[in-house]
C-alpha cells in the first residue's frame, strides 16, 4: 500500500507543480475563425502594436487579404509598415534578431504558430497578465511567463496592473491583480481588443480553419444521409432472408 501512495504521490507532485495555472487561471478567448470584423481588428492591432518585434514569416499579407476582406491596396495602406514590402510579401519586419537579444534579453520569436502551439487561450491569458514589478528590466512581470523580457506594449491601453499579496503560511504570496488606473481603454474595451488580436493570432496559425469548419458540417451530413441509406438497403436484402 505504501510503495502505491509513494508512485502516487511522485506522480501527482510535479503534475501539479507544472500544471500550477496563472493565479486568476487560464481566461478563455473563445476565438471564432468566421468573426470577419474581430479579425480585422486584431490584423490591425497586430501591426500596429506587436510587428514592431515579432514577425510572422509563415503568413503573406495578400492571403490575409484575401481570407479577411480587405483589398490589397488596403493592405498596404493599413497593415504595412516596413517600407519597400508590397502585399505579396511574408509578414516580416525589419528588426534582425540579435537586436531583439541585445534589447529585450531574448529575441521576439515568430507568432505565425504561437497560438497553435499554446492554444489561443494561453495567448489570450498572456495579453492579459502583465503586471507592475519593479525588479524586472522593463518594470513589469508576466503571469504565464514568469520574468518575461517583453515590454508591456498595450500598457497606454490597458493602463499597468498591480499584484496584491497575501499572506500564506507565512508566506508572500502573489493572489491577484488589480487595475487602479485604467488607461485609454475600459477593462471590457481591453478584453475585446485583446481577443480580437487572438483571434487573429489563431486564424494565421490555422488559415484554412473557418473552411475546415464549415467543409465539416457538409461531411457528417452526407455521413448521415449514406448512413440512413446503408440502413434501407440492409433491410431491403435482407427482407426475404428472415
Ligand atoms: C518591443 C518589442 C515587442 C513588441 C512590440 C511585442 N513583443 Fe511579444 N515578445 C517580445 C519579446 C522580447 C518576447 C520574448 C519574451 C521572453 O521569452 O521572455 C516576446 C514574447 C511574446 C510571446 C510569447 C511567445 C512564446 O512562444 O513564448 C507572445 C505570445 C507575444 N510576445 C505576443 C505579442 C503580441 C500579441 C504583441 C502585440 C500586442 C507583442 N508580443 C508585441 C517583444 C515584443
Amino acid at each position: 500500500m505504501k510503495k502505491y501512495l509513494m508512485i502516487l504521490t511522485l506522480v501527482l507532485v510535479p503534475a501539479f507543480a507544472v500544471g500550477a495555472a496563472p493565479v486568476n487561471g487560464k481566461l478563455s478567448a473563445d476565438v471564432d475563425p468566421h468573426d470577419k470584423e474581430s479579425l480585422q481588428r486584431g490584423a490591425q492591432a497586430f501591426a500596429n502594436y506587436c510587428m514592431a518585434c515579432h514577425q510572422a514569416e509563415l503568413m503573406r499579407y495578400n492571403r490575409v487579404a484575401r481570407d479577411l476582406g480587405f483589398s490589397d491596396e488596403d493592405v498596404e495602406e493599413f497593415l504595412i509598415f516596413t517600407p519597400g514590402t508590397l502585399a505579396v510579401d511574408v509578414m516580416r519586419n525589419a528588426m534582425r534578431q540579435e537586436d531583439s537579444q541585445d534589447w529585450f534579453g531574448a529575441p521576439a520569436p515568430d507568432l505565425t504558430m504561437t497560438a497553435r502551439r499554446h492554444g489561443p487561450d494561453w495567448v489570450y491569458t498572456f495579453l492579459n497578465s502583465f503586471y507592475k514589478d519593479e525588479n524586472q528590466p522593463f518594470g513589469v512581470n508576466n503571469l504565464v511567463i514568469s520574468g518575461v523580457s517583453m515590454p508591456h506594449v498595450l500598457q497606454e491601453l490597458q493602463g499597468l496592473p498591480e499584484p496584491v499579496y497575501e499572506d500564506v503560511d507565512g508566506q508572500e504570496r502573489l493572489v491577484g491583480l488589480e487595475l487602479n488606473q485604467a488607461g485609454m481603454m475600459s477593462p471590457a474595451e481591453y478584453r475585446r481588443f485583446t481577443r480580437d488580436l487572438t483571434n487573429f493570432m489563431d486564424y494565421i496559425a490555422e488559415p484554412v480553419k473557418a473552411e475546415r469548419q464549415r467543409l465539416g458540417v457538409y461531411v457528417i451530413g452526407f455521413l448521415l444521409i449514406l448512413l440512413v441509406l446503408t440502413y434501407l438497403l440492409k433491410k431491403e436484402f435482407w427482407r426475404d432472408v428472415h
